[in-house]
């Protein structure tokens, strides 16, 4: 093997260690949490919030061109979610403005992921996944109060 191939892939290996440790602790700082996929049921597929506990609740989100259902969710401050998502259609993005929350909304899927809300505000839900000519209107709220 020529002495530059040799070089070229002991920098090429130096630079992937260094790409993995980064993304490893990148990861770790940031507390990324990766959606999981589970199996694909109708039922989850019905918009609806439940409330399984005081601050324990379960979001069914449904998006399609061009909004999420349900649209506006209220949470009392420390609420825990579980996010079940799913598409009527093609292909959306789920971003919550202000939380490590970013997943895809699939036809014949569902994705799942948590939020805690310990603060209170209104926290926008985007679609960051071109999906048609409304994409831009795509949005939601989850708005967060102290209770009454
Ligand atoms: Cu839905 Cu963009």
């Amino acid at each position: 093997m020529d002495k530059y191939e040799l070089k070229i892939m002991g920098w090429t290996g130096i630079l992937l260690v260094i790409f993995l440790v980064t993304v490893v602790r990148a990861a770790g700082k940031y507390a990324t949490d990766v959606p999981e996929c589970i199996p694909y049921d109708e039922s989850f597929t019905e918009p609806r919030i439940a409330q399984l506990d005081d601050n324990v609740y379960q979001v069914y989100m449904l998006a399609q061109m061009w909004n999420f259902e349900p649209s506006e969710i209220y949470l009392p401050v420390g609420a825990e979610v579980d996010f079940y998502l799913s598409s009527k259609d093609v292909v959306h993005g789920f971003h919550i403005a202000d939380k490590n929350v970013n997943m895809m909304a699939v036809p014949g899927g569902i994705n799942k992921t948590s939020a805690k809300f310990n603060e209170p505000g209104i926290y926008p839900i985007v679609c960051h996944e071109y999906c048609g000519s409304g994409h831009q209107h795509m949005r939601g709220e989850i708005i967060v109060n102290h209770p009454q």
